[in-house]
């Protein structure tokens, strides 16, 4: 037997009754939560709905609780929309076109470990949706692997890229998730954020998200997923020399940001 399940079990049994009692909840209600819950199921929509509970969150920060110490980069959900095999890049490295966008960015840091050593060896995996927070595997407009890309750090652990500002993210509402947000009165909006799958031979890999600082959804993420360590400092640049710094002919967002790895040993 399994102790743990089993006292998990009776809690989760006693607090579902206790809501129940208190609320008076009917037959009728009771078996529109079961046929929900039913749909939640048949639409794959399970994880989901641990996403907007904020229970993926919860469980991420407790696996990596100890993973901050040392002041190691905060981790975070991998997400839906995380695909394998991004497009291997250099540093520096461009994830889309930029030439219709208004809003530019280039990012740019250093992958190190948690006493400053900078990593050599770092593979970058980042991933994020366009301005109009679509990403490119949901929106027939973008080309394959769009704004997706594995890129290798230098040989001072650096990374650079040029994408976008990511749009803020709304979590489909077409299913019955979708349809209980509706419901209980919450939006499906995520702030803009950008994805990292950060991978060096010898140390733990780091999944995070960064979030775009002053999105009108910062403060009301429908996962309750942002930190306040993961807020970029974004600036937005018009001088001649950062244009001439990174061979582009219009202004455009900047931002840096170091990612501090925990040896595999520690
Ligand atoms: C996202 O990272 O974009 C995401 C995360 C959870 C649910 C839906 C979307
Ligand atoms: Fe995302």
């Amino acid at each position: 037997m399994n102790q743990r399940l089993s006292e998990i079990t009776e809690k989760i049994t006693r607090s579902l009754q206790e809501v129940i009692r208190e609320y008076e909840v009917t037959e009728e209600e009771w078996m529109q939560a079961i046929q929900f819950l039913t749909q939640v199921g048949i639409k794959d929509e399970f994880i989901l709905l641990s996403d907007v509970l904020g229970i993926s969150v919860l469980v991420n920060n407790l696996t990596h609780s100890h993973d901050h110490e040392d002041h190691a980069t905060e981790y975070n959900v991998v997400g839906p929309l995380y695909r394998e095999n991004a497009p291997l890049l250099k540093t520096p490295a461009k994830l889309c076109s930029i030439e219709e966008s208004d809003q530019p960015l280039v990012m740019s840091g250093q992958i190190v470990s948690v006493d400053g050593k900078p990593i050599q060896n770092a593979i970058v995996d980042v991933w994020q949706a366009n301005e109009k927070g679509d990403y490119e595997n949901e929106d027939p407009n973008q080309k394959d692997y769009n704004l997706r890309g594995r890129i290798e750090v230098d040989e001072d652990g650096k990374y650079q890229f040029t994408s976008v500002v990511p749009g803020g993210y709304e979590i489909g509402k077409g299913g019955p998730v979708g349809e209980l947000l509706k419901r209980i009165g919450r939006h499906a909006w995520r702030p803009g954020h950008i994805h990292f799958k950060i991978e060096a031979e010898g140390y733990k890999p780091l999944t995070t998200m960064l979030f775009i600082p002053n999105d009108p959804w910062i403060d009301s993420d429908a996962i309750s997923a942002v930190k306040d360590s993961l807020i970029l400092n974004l600036k937005k640049t018009d001088s001649p020399s950062d244009k001439e710094k990174y061979s582009l002919d219009k202004a455009f967002f900047i931002c840096e940001y170091d990612f501090k790895l925990i040896a595999n040993n520690q």
